[in-house]
């Protein structure tokens, strides 16, 4: 049983990662942290809170930073989510609320409680994890593991020719984060962009798992739409629900281990390289996929929902 954060900014595909997390019995959810980035910090939250209450888990959710490190704030993906994160589906009103600590201070709070056991997931821009870094160094060595859907090294961008979207929200926070001495797996567009869902696999969740499967399937809709139109591909890419399935199923991958950075400045801005500096250490680097391997697990535990 692995215990996981996952910081996310939902988003139809954070969505699929989040309810993957609550249905599989191999993960306990010890909290939700949330960022901007595919919708306001704002909409992150409320949608966070949302998925929770779907999948009837009473995990926290703590809400994180509202903006980037240094650059200004750009827009959120409207054209990939939808205005309100979740495609065409109406916004949820969920009972609950956040939990009054920042998404930092809670990361830092629970590694602190159970050192060893955590593993950070996080699945849109890193702004939350450098802060937890900044405010308590320490977690550095204390954590299990940060799973990092994120960047891309031969693969080019999906936002600029370079840069993938989560690391092009907060180029800075990105660098600070490759720049721990932590053991980072990063799951980029490299896998990422291999592992497509077609609108049919969703459909069929609807048949298996109304409640959950169905959701899923309403919310997709919107994200299809989006790929058929500027992907040209026939489906969608699983960005978010590979990152979190990466950590129960590391065989389904092939690693590499190199350390990191990002460019922070000029035209390739949010581009994830390989360093040459000295003082960064190596991270696992995912770069090849079992693409069925992945899809089968994704889709036979939401079937297993409700
Ligand atoms: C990443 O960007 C967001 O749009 C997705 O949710 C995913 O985390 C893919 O580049
Ligand atoms: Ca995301």
């Amino acid at each position: 049983m692995e215990k996981v954060i996952i910081d996310t900014d939902p988003g139809v595909d954070d969505a699929m990662a989040v309810l993957y997390a609550c249905i599989s019995p191999d993960i306990e959810l010890m909290g939700l942290t949330s960022i901007f980035g595919n919708v306001t910090t704002e909409i992150a939250t409320r949608n966070a809170l949302a998925l929770l209450e779907l999948a009837g888990v009473s995990a926290p959710v703590a809400r994180g930073a509202e903006k980037p490190l240094v650059q200004d704030q750009r827009e959120p993906a409207w054209e990939v989510h939808g205005r309100e994160g979740f495609g065409d589906v109406p916004p949820m009103s969920p009972k609950k609320q956040a939990v009054e600590e920042s998404a930092a201070e809670f990361i830092c709070r629970v590694v602190n409680e159970i050192p060893g056991e955590i593993i950070l997931c996080p699945v849109g821009p890193l702004t939350n994890i450098a802060l937890a870094l900044r405010h308590d160094p320490s977690i550095a060595s204390k954590v299990k593991g940060v799973t990092i859907m994120g960047g891309s090294i031969d693969e080019g961008g999906n936002v600029t020719p370079y840069a993938e979207a989560n690391i092009w929200q907060d180029p800075h926070a990105a660098d600070e984060v490759f720049a721990a001495d932590w053991p980072i797996t990063l799951v980029g567009l490299d896998v990422t962009h291999r592992v497509i869902c077609t609108p049919e696999d969703f459909k069929s969740l609807t048949d298996d798992a109304p409640k959950l499967g169905g959701f899923l399937n309403d919310a997709a809709q919107f994200y299809f739409q989006f790929h058929r139109k500027v992907d040209g591909i026939y489906g969608c890419h699983m960005h978010d629900p590979t990152a979190v399935i990466s950590i129960l199923h590391p065989e389904l991958f092939d690693v590499d281990h190199q350390p990191l950075e990002v460019i922070v400045e000029g035209e390739e801005i949010g581009r994830t390289i390989l360093s040459r500096k000295e003082d960064r250490r190596s991270f696992s680097v995912f770069r090849k996929v079992n693409v069925d391997g992945v899809r089968e697990e994704f889709l036979s535990m939401i079937k297993s929902g409700f």
